[in-house]
């Protein structure tokens, strides 16, 4: 068993700081646009809100981030575009991680690897070992990831590991999926404006609360992330009881 089961078979503790926030990362192309520049333009703005968001996460104690960096879908962009991301990736792990280690953050990578070259697959292991230890936040970068791929995956290792089980259920699936380490997010945002889940955490995702913004990613600042956080306090998060049972739960 993982250390966390589903949330659709427990009731997890509410707390008014979502533990876990996912983030779909979505505009940069259209925010370069607006200013006549190169889609490559608004990655590179892109990343500075990523350590943004990264700082204000550790500073507010949430404990893990996760940012959808590029899909499984994305290598269907311009062959230019793919290699500029590839790039920056590299580029971002090798000049943040030491930062990353002093603020005792834990990096991890999410996402099938199996296609990228081995400089690439080796600098993202030891970005990982080297955290591996660190106490802090959780953040979690999913490269080349698919949701499809996710459940696809755990069904396989969970067969190889099982090769006499006929069936599977909830509880046995949970441990082989890749955040396993990790609280299903509380939290899902998706900036740019577009309302869809684009094949991001989808066994995941089942009981987040979902927020929307047409705020653009590069233009996604400490502001923007605090309106999140305060629309996902007004929420009710019933897990399938009715208003009053939660009620009665917060009143214990
Ligand atoms: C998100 O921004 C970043 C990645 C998918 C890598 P986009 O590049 O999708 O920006 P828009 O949606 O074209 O504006
Ligand atoms: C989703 O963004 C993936 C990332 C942010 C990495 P896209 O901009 O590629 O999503 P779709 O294809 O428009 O839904
Ligand atoms: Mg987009």
């Amino acid at each position: 068993m993982g250390l966390f089961s589903s949330s659709t078979k427990q009731v997890p503790d509410h707390h008014d700081l979502p533990q876990h926030v996912a983030v779909i990362m979505d505009g940069n192309g259209r925010w370069a646009k607006k200013r006549f520049l190169p889609r490559v333009a608004g990655h590179q703005r892109g990343l500075e809100s990523v350590r943004q968001l990264v700082k204000t996460c550790v500073k507010r104690d949430i404990q893990f981030l996760t940012l959808f960096a590029f899909s499984s879908e994305n290598w269907r962009r311009p062959p230019d575009e793919v290699t500029f991301l590839m790039g920056l990736f590299l580029e971002a792990l090798d000049r943040e991680v030491n930062k990353l280690h002093e603020a005792n953050v834990v990096l991890k990578l999410i996402g099938d690897r199996a296609p990228f070259n081995s400089t690439l697959q080796e600098k993202m292991l030891e970005a990982e070992q080297k955290t591996v230890a660190n106490t802090g936040l959780t953040l979690s970068i999913a490269v080349n990831y698919g949701g499809r791929w996710d459940i696809v995956n755990a069904v396989n290792q969970w067969q190889l590991a099982h090769p006499d089980q006929a069936l599977l259920t909830e509880n046995a699936l949970t441990p082989y999926l890749s955040m396993a380490y990790a609280p299903e997010p509380d939290l899902f945002i998706r900036t740019g404006g577009e309302t869809r889940i684009s094949n991001f955490l989808l066994w995941q995702l089942a009981y987040a609360e979902l927020y929307f913004t047409p705020t653009l990613w590069p233009d996604f600042d400490a502001a923007a992330f605090e309106e999140a956080l305060s629309s996902y306090r007004q929420r009710e998060r019933r897990f399938g009881r009715t208003s009053e049972q939660v009620s009665a739960d917060h009143s214990v």
